[in-house]
């Protein structure tokens, strides 16, 4: 890593991070080790990697970084999906503790925590994190707190400094799922989370080719329980995996800079559009949530979600309308994507049936808009 990345903006810092040491004629770019297993240090000591499912060198240039970024003091942990690191995380409960996880958060995280309570290893509070009294509360007891913001894919933000703050003072393990807003709009360690997971599969890795997850965590006990986690429960990241999310790392303020420029005047116009009902986007004055997306992020994102007039058919006819958008799910690659998201049977009812969630790709803002237009107007008519 380089010795000044700290002192860097993030914009430069996702360039220069995870670079090999400058050596004359040596690679700029890490190379992709593909080896499961590495020679012993020398009997009987072992060297430090051992197997590569404890560790590989691949992994660690991208593990620097990710931890650099979000502001960690330790190297972050590469797993093999955002839900491995998901479940890596929730793991931290132990066996018969509570866990207070929002109903509406990601409906992969909220299934596994349901299916973890059902099979009696947590007890499960779910919470609206914008109830605040009633989240505090839950928190009474409770062993950890799973925090998204903003979420998936209704867009709330989460007052993340006060819920952080009320559960260290109650020494509740507080996770903060980062995926939305990545490290160079949020830095969930800042304000006091213990750990921070990503789907890197998202805008980190942000070419739709790639499944990955990432994990920071606070403090080396913490880091040490999450890395045995993997090494045991094998979830580990493939090495090609790991490399591809590094370079698309070096593009991401980029592409996010982009996105999210394009994100915030669709939004502005879709609030316009006769055929919309609903738009949600932290960056509009008028949404709900705006005061508090001001004052806690960098940058409002390149996710927006509007409802159509005519609920859940017309939310269907809009997707099937649309042309550049591409109907799939997934979010924070270059290629814009569009779905209704409640046509999963695991997603969580506080979404509405007619949200139809646009992942906002580094397209011109006029094409999208002119497909947008255009299909609205023919799924409403
Ligand atoms: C917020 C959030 N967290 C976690 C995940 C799970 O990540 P993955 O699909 O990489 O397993 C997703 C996937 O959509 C997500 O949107």
């Amino acid at each position: 890593m380089s010795q000044q990345a700290s002192e860097l903006r993030s914009s430069t810092a996702v360039v220069t991070l995870g670079r090999p040491d400058p050596t004359p004629d040596g690679p700029l770019n890490p190379p992709i080790s593909l080896s499961s297993t590495f020679r012993s240090a020398g009997a009987p000591q072992q060297g430090e990697r051992v197997y590569a499912r404890y560790a590989n060198p691949t992994w660690e240039p991208l593990e620097e970084a990710i931890a650099s970024l979000e502001g960690g003091d330790l190297p972050g942990l590469a797993f093999a999906s955002g839900m491995a690191a998901v479940s890596a995380a929730l793991s931290l409960v132990p066996v018969g503790g509570v866990a207070v996880v929002p109903s509406a958060s990601y409906n992969g995280t909220i299934g596994l925590a349901r299916d973890l309570a059902e099979a009696g290893s947590l007890v499960l509070r779910e919470v609206d994190p914008l109830d605040l009294a009633a989240t505090i509360v839950a928190l009474e007891g409770a062993d950890l707190l799973w925090l998204e913001s903003p979420t998936n894919p209704r867009l709330d933000v989460v007052d993340l400094p006060r819920l952080v703050s009320e559960a260290r003072r109650r020494a509740v393990t507080a996770v903060v799922d980062n995926t939305f807003s990545t490290p160079l709009r949020q830095r969930p360690l800042s304000v006091g989370a213990d750990v921070v997971v990503h789907s890197a599969t998202k805008f980190i890795a942000g070419h739709s080719d790639v499944l990955l997850g990432l994990v920071v965590a606070r403090n080396g006990e913490l880091r040490a329980r999450l890395a045995k986690h993997r090494t045991l429960h094998g979830g580990i990241a493939g090495p090609f995996e790991a490399w591809l999310a590094l370079r698309g790392l070096r593009t991401m303020a980029l592409r996010l800079d982009r996105a999210e420029a394009t994100a915030g005047e669709l939004a502005r116009r879709l609030l316009e559009h006769p055929a919309v009902e609903r738009v949600r986007y932290p960056g509009l004055p008028s949404d709900p949530n705006h005061e508090r997306a001001r004052v806690q992020l960098d940058g409002f994102g390149a996710i927006v979600s509007i409802e159509p007039s005519g609920g859940a058919d017309a939310a269907d006819r809009l997707v099937e309308a649309l042309g550049l958008f591409t109907p799939a799910t997934s979010l924070g690659g270059v290629e814009s994507l569009v779905e209704r998201r409640r046509r999963h049977a695991a997603e969580p009812l506080e979404v509405p049936e007619a949200l139809v969630r646009l992942s906002i790709g580094i397209e011109h803002v006029e094409d999208l808009w002119a497909d947008l237009d255009r299909a609205l107007t023919a799924a409403a008519g």
